[in-house]
Protein backbone atom coordinates (compact mmCIF):
# COMPACT_ATOMS: atom_id res chain seq x y z
CA UNK A 1 0.00 0.00 0.00
CA UNK A 2 1.34 3.74 -0.91
CA UNK A 3 2.32 5.47 2.36
CA UNK A 4 -0.29 8.38 3.35
CA UNK A 5 0.98 11.72 2.14
CA UNK A 6 1.74 12.70 6.06
CA UNK A 7 4.45 9.91 5.82
CA UNK A 8 5.69 10.47 2.76
CA UNK A 9 6.58 14.44 3.11
CA UNK A 10 8.05 13.31 6.86
CA UNK A 11 10.31 10.52 5.37
CA UNK A 12 11.25 12.93 2.55
CA UNK A 13 12.37 15.76 4.85
CA UNK A 14 13.98 13.43 7.22
CA UNK A 15 17.40 13.64 6.10
CA UNK A 16 17.08 17.66 5.43
CA UNK A 17 15.72 17.48 9.35
CA UNK A 18 18.85 15.54 10.97
CA UNK A 19 20.82 18.74 8.93
CA UNK A 20 18.99 21.32 10.10
CA UNK A 21 18.86 19.81 13.59
CA UNK A 22 22.68 19.43 13.63
CA UNK A 23 23.54 22.61 11.61
CA UNK A 24 26.60 24.41 13.67
CA UNK A 25 24.59 26.87 15.02
CA UNK A 26 22.01 25.14 15.94
CA UNK A 27 24.49 22.59 17.84
CA UNK A 28 26.22 25.45 19.34
CA UNK A 29 22.99 27.30 20.78
CA UNK A 30 21.57 24.14 22.45
CA UNK A 31 25.18 23.03 23.50
CA UNK A 32 25.03 26.58 25.44
CA UNK A 33 28.14 27.81 23.62
CA UNK A 34 26.55 31.03 22.44
CA UNK A 35 25.38 34.30 24.24
CA UNK A 36 22.17 35.42 24.05
CA UNK A 37 22.42 37.77 21.35
CA UNK A 38 22.54 34.95 19.29
CA UNK A 39 19.36 33.58 20.75
CA UNK A 40 18.05 37.04 19.82
CA UNK A 41 19.31 37.39 16.02
CA UNK A 42 17.61 33.91 15.41
CA UNK A 43 14.62 35.19 16.84
CA UNK A 44 14.55 38.28 14.74
CA UNK A 45 15.02 36.11 11.57
CA UNK A 46 11.85 33.80 12.62
CA UNK A 47 10.02 37.24 12.95
CA UNK A 48 10.23 37.83 9.40
CA UNK A 49 9.60 34.10 8.19
CA UNK A 50 6.30 34.03 10.49
CA UNK A 51 5.34 37.86 9.33
CA UNK A 52 5.58 36.22 5.68
CA UNK A 53 3.46 32.96 6.69
CA UNK A 54 1.06 35.04 8.53
CA UNK A 55 0.83 38.05 7.09
CA UNK A 56 -2.05 36.83 4.06
CA UNK A 57 -3.75 34.26 6.30
CA UNK A 58 -7.08 36.12 5.80
CA UNK A 59 -7.06 35.33 2.27
CA UNK A 60 -5.43 32.00 2.88
CA UNK A 61 -8.17 30.77 4.84
CA UNK A 62 -10.62 30.83 2.43
CA UNK A 63 -8.77 28.75 0.25
CA UNK A 64 -9.73 25.57 -0.41
CA UNK A 65 -6.34 23.42 -0.29
CA UNK A 66 -4.65 25.98 1.89
CA UNK A 67 -7.51 27.01 4.38
CA UNK A 68 -8.06 23.76 6.27
CA UNK A 69 -4.01 24.46 7.61
CA UNK A 70 -4.73 27.82 8.79
CA UNK A 71 -5.46 27.73 12.28
CA UNK A 72 -5.72 31.01 14.61
CA UNK A 73 -3.93 29.03 17.56
CA UNK A 74 -1.29 28.13 15.63
CA UNK A 75 -0.40 31.88 15.08
CA UNK A 76 3.33 32.96 16.32
CA UNK A 77 3.39 36.90 15.40
CA UNK A 78 2.09 38.00 18.61
CA UNK A 79 4.69 36.08 20.43
CA UNK A 80 7.60 36.46 18.73
CA UNK A 81 7.02 40.34 19.11
CA UNK A 82 6.79 39.61 22.86
CA UNK A 83 9.74 37.63 22.65
CA UNK A 84 11.48 40.51 20.74
CA UNK A 85 10.00 43.26 22.79
CA UNK A 86 11.68 41.49 25.93
CA UNK A 87 15.10 40.52 24.25
CA UNK A 88 15.74 44.08 22.27
CA UNK A 89 13.24 46.68 24.21
CA UNK A 90 10.81 48.46 22.80
CA UNK A 91 12.29 50.00 20.20
CA UNK A 92 13.66 46.62 18.36
CA UNK A 93 11.53 47.29 15.45
CA UNK A 94 13.73 50.32 14.70
CA UNK A 95 16.82 47.94 14.45
CA UNK A 96 15.82 44.35 13.54
CA UNK A 97 17.23 43.67 10.15
CA UNK A 98 16.62 39.84 8.35
CA UNK A 99 19.65 38.55 6.77
CA UNK A 100 19.90 37.95 3.34
CA UNK A 101 19.17 34.11 3.43
CA UNK A 102 16.39 35.11 5.61
CA UNK A 103 14.67 37.80 3.03
CA UNK A 104 15.03 34.83 0.35
CA UNK A 105 13.44 32.16 2.62
CA UNK A 106 10.31 34.88 3.27
CA UNK A 107 10.13 35.99 -0.36
CA UNK A 108 9.39 32.39 -1.01
CA UNK A 109 6.62 32.17 1.39
CA UNK A 110 5.29 34.97 0.15
CA UNK A 111 5.34 34.03 -3.41
CA UNK A 112 3.58 30.60 -2.29
CA UNK A 113 1.50 32.62 -0.50
CA UNK A 114 0.12 34.18 -3.33
CA UNK A 115 0.38 32.20 -6.07
CA UNK A 116 0.97 28.38 -5.22
CA UNK A 117 -1.84 27.46 -2.10
CA UNK A 118 -0.26 24.36 -2.19
CA UNK A 119 2.89 25.18 -2.26
CA UNK A 120 2.58 27.57 1.13
CA UNK A 121 1.13 24.27 2.82
CA UNK A 122 4.87 22.61 2.30
CA UNK A 123 6.18 26.06 4.27
CA UNK A 124 3.35 25.81 6.96
CA UNK A 125 3.88 22.02 7.64
CA UNK A 126 7.89 22.56 7.70
CA UNK A 127 7.94 25.43 10.54
CA UNK A 128 4.71 24.71 13.21
CA UNK A 129 4.92 21.35 12.76
CA UNK A 130 8.59 21.56 13.85
CA UNK A 131 7.23 24.05 16.34
CA UNK A 132 5.52 21.96 17.90
CA UNK A 133 8.21 19.39 18.02
CA UNK A 134 11.37 20.10 18.11
CA UNK A 135 10.61 23.48 19.12
CA UNK A 136 9.59 22.74 22.94
CA UNK A 137 13.61 21.04 23.21
CA UNK A 138 14.78 24.50 21.77
CA UNK A 139 12.64 26.19 24.46
CA UNK A 140 13.53 24.15 27.14
CA UNK A 141 17.12 24.98 26.59
CA UNK A 142 16.85 28.54 26.01
CA UNK A 143 15.35 28.74 29.58
CA UNK A 144 18.01 27.24 31.22
CA UNK A 145 20.99 28.76 29.50
CA UNK A 146 19.54 32.23 29.04
CA UNK A 147 17.00 31.84 32.32
CA UNK A 148 13.70 32.88 30.91
CA UNK A 149 11.07 32.27 32.81
CA UNK A 150 9.30 29.24 32.07
CA UNK A 151 6.93 29.94 29.21
CA UNK A 152 7.37 33.23 29.83
CA UNK A 153 8.76 36.47 28.33
CA UNK A 154 11.93 35.17 25.43
CA UNK A 155 10.27 31.98 24.70
CA UNK A 156 6.35 32.86 24.16
CA UNK A 157 7.36 31.59 20.57
CA UNK A 158 7.55 28.56 21.54
CA UNK A 159 4.21 28.31 23.93
CA UNK A 160 0.99 27.49 22.15
CA UNK A 161 -1.26 28.28 24.51
CA UNK A 162 -4.04 27.40 22.71
CA UNK A 163 -2.82 23.85 21.91
CA UNK A 164 -3.91 22.04 25.05
CA UNK A 165 -2.83 18.69 23.49
CA UNK A 166 0.57 19.00 21.19
CA UNK A 167 0.43 15.55 20.42
CA UNK A 168 -3.25 14.94 19.75
CA UNK A 169 -2.80 18.31 17.33
CA UNK A 170 -0.27 16.83 15.23
CA UNK A 171 -2.64 13.79 14.67
CA UNK A 172 -5.02 15.83 13.66
CA UNK A 173 -2.67 18.21 11.49
CA UNK A 174 -1.40 14.62 9.63
CA UNK A 175 -4.77 13.49 9.01
CA UNK A 176 -5.34 17.35 7.17
CA UNK A 177 -2.04 16.70 5.25
CA UNK A 178 -3.46 13.35 4.45
CA UNK A 179 -7.05 14.88 3.03
CA UNK A 180 -5.20 17.43 1.19
CA UNK A 181 -6.94 18.52 -2.25
CA UNK A 182 -4.61 17.86 -4.80
CA UNK A 183 -3.53 15.33 -7.58
CA UNK A 184 -0.41 12.71 -7.22
CA UNK A 185 1.93 14.93 -9.01
CA UNK A 186 0.73 18.25 -7.23
CA UNK A 187 1.17 16.12 -3.89
CA UNK A 188 4.94 14.86 -5.26
CA UNK A 189 5.49 19.13 -6.03
CA UNK A 190 4.46 20.00 -2.08
CA UNK A 191 6.85 17.45 -1.34
CA UNK A 192 9.66 19.17 -3.36
CA UNK A 193 8.62 22.20 -2.04
CA UNK A 194 8.90 21.09 1.54
CA UNK A 195 12.52 20.31 0.76
CA UNK A 196 13.03 23.81 0.00
CA UNK A 197 11.54 24.94 2.87
CA UNK A 198 13.98 22.99 5.23
CA UNK A 199 17.00 24.28 2.80
CA UNK A 200 15.65 27.54 3.42
CA UNK A 201 16.06 27.04 6.98
CA UNK A 202 19.53 25.64 6.36
CA UNK A 203 20.30 28.50 4.84
CA UNK A 204 19.56 31.05 7.49
CA UNK A 205 21.34 28.85 10.33
CA UNK A 206 24.06 28.83 8.20
CA UNK A 207 24.21 32.88 8.13
CA UNK A 208 23.67 32.66 11.68
CA UNK A 209 26.89 30.63 12.29
CA UNK A 210 29.24 32.81 10.34
CA UNK A 211 27.59 36.03 12.15
CA UNK A 212 28.14 34.17 15.55
CA UNK A 213 30.92 31.33 15.57
CA UNK A 214 30.76 29.81 19.16
CA UNK A 215 33.32 30.42 21.89
CA UNK A 216 36.53 28.26 21.97
CA UNK A 217 35.41 25.56 25.20
C1 LIG B 1 17.63 21.46 17.25
C2 LIG B 1 16.63 21.58 16.49
C3 LIG B 1 15.52 20.57 16.33
C4 LIG B 1 15.15 19.53 17.13
C5 LIG B 1 15.78 19.10 18.43
C6 LIG B 1 14.03 18.88 16.50
C7 LIG B 1 13.36 17.79 17.00
C8 LIG B 1 12.24 17.22 16.47
C9 LIG B 1 11.56 16.06 16.99
C10 LIG B 1 11.96 15.31 18.26
C11 LIG B 1 10.52 15.78 16.18
C12 LIG B 1 9.59 14.56 16.28
C13 LIG B 1 8.22 14.87 16.71
C14 LIG B 1 7.25 13.73 16.51
O1 LIG B 1 7.62 12.60 16.18
O2 LIG B 1 6.07 13.98 16.68
C15 LIG B 1 10.53 16.79 15.13
C16 LIG B 1 9.61 16.87 14.13
C17 LIG B 1 9.62 17.84 13.16
N1 LIG B 1 10.56 18.83 12.97
FE1 LIG B 1 12.16 19.15 14.12
N2 LIG B 1 13.73 19.54 15.35
C18 LIG B 1 14.64 20.57 15.21
C19 LIG B 1 14.73 21.45 14.18
C20 LIG B 1 13.82 21.55 13.16
C21 LIG B 1 13.88 22.52 12.09
C22 LIG B 1 14.93 23.60 11.93
C23 LIG B 1 12.80 22.28 11.30
C24 LIG B 1 12.40 23.01 10.06
C25 LIG B 1 12.31 24.28 9.99
C26 LIG B 1 12.06 21.17 11.86
C27 LIG B 1 10.90 20.64 11.36
C28 LIG B 1 10.23 19.56 11.88
C29 LIG B 1 8.98 19.04 11.33
C30 LIG B 1 8.25 19.55 10.12
C31 LIG B 1 8.60 17.96 12.14
C32 LIG B 1 7.36 17.09 12.00
C33 LIG B 1 7.63 15.81 11.28
C34 LIG B 1 6.33 15.04 11.08
O3 LIG B 1 5.89 14.44 12.04
O4 LIG B 1 5.79 15.08 9.99
N3 LIG B 1 12.71 20.76 12.98
N4 LIG B 1 11.59 17.65 15.34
Amino acid sequence: MDPSFSTLIRTASHEQHTEAETSTFMSDLLGGGLGVDAYARYTEQLWFVYAALEEGIERLADDPVAGPFVRPELLRLPELERDLTHLRGPGWRETVSALPATAVYAARIRECARTWPAGYVAHHYTRYLGDLSGGQIIRDKAERTWGFPRKGDGVRFYVFERVGNPAAFKREYRGLLDAIGVDELEKQRVVAECKVAFALNTGVFRALGEEFPAVAA
